[in-house]
């Protein structure tokens, strides 16, 4: 029924899916790796685009070929349009997924760097992303975040001057079942990027073992 729906709304629309020679498995081959998204959610100063930073170098070091996107600088261009309500985060997420997604047919391992407060926008971004999705919960709790502040934007949140500042005025909602949950309290940023570089590539052995076993 549902794709009854989306097929006449495609039909109404005048737009037709093209089908490409070189494929998402095609462009992996090419680059020797299996597309991922490791999708990074957390609070701010929760240390999301720091340990992304960490885990690229460290992707990098072993030859992956890699994208980062990060909430604060693609809000600078792609973006610039939203803001922060409720609406406007829905929109950020959903965006991010789909670009994320063709990055991810590109054959790259992408790396998310985004708050992304709602479980929903997440689980969203997972349906958008397919099985290359893998989430990170980075579970720094709130008071070491705001005790870091490392962008002063708590204290401005706690007086009153940021509207709807996530952990403050605004939600953020923990995930129930993340592939991972780091907390980068009290350990450094080189162990929990190790951690979690050897996640990324237990991922892509197990997609490579999977599809073998499907062929
Ligand atoms: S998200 O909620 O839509 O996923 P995103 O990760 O893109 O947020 O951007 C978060 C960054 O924007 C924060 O790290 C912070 O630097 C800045 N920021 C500015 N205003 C807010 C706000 N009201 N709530 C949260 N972050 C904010």
């Amino acid at each position: 029924m549902e794709n009854q729906a989306k097929d006449k709304q495609e039909a109404e629309r005048q737009i037709t899916w093209h089908s490409m020679d070189i494929t998402r498995e095609r462009r992996e081959e090419m680059l020797r790796q299996k597309a991922v998204t490791v999708w990074l959610t957390g609070l701010s100063g929760s240390g999301k685009s720091t340990l992304a930073n960490a885990l690229e170098r460290q992707l990098a070091a072993s030859g992956r070929h890699t994208m980062l996107l990060d909430g604060d600088n693609v809000r600078f261009g792609l973006n610039k349009d939203l803001g922060f309500s409720k609406e406007d985060r829905v929109e950020n997420i959903r965006r991010i997924a789909e670009v994320a997604k063709l990055m991810n047919d590109a054959g790259l391992v992408v790396l998310t760097s985004f708050i992304s407060p709602y479980r929903r926008d997440r689980e969203e971004a997972r349906a958008i992303i397919g099985d290359a999705f893998m989430e990170v919960y980075v579970s720094t709790p709130l008071k070491e975040c705001e005790r870091r502040d490392v962008k002063g934007l708590y204290e401005k949140a706690r007086k009153g001057e940021i509207a709807e500042f996530t952990g403050v005025t605004s939600v953020y909602e923990q995930p129930k079942h993340p592939d991972a949950a780091i907390d980068t309290s009290g350990r450094s940023i080189a162990e929990c990027a190790k951690e979690l570089w050897e996640l990324v590539e237990r991922r892509m052995t197990e997609k490579e073992g999977n599809e073998r076993g499907t062929r």
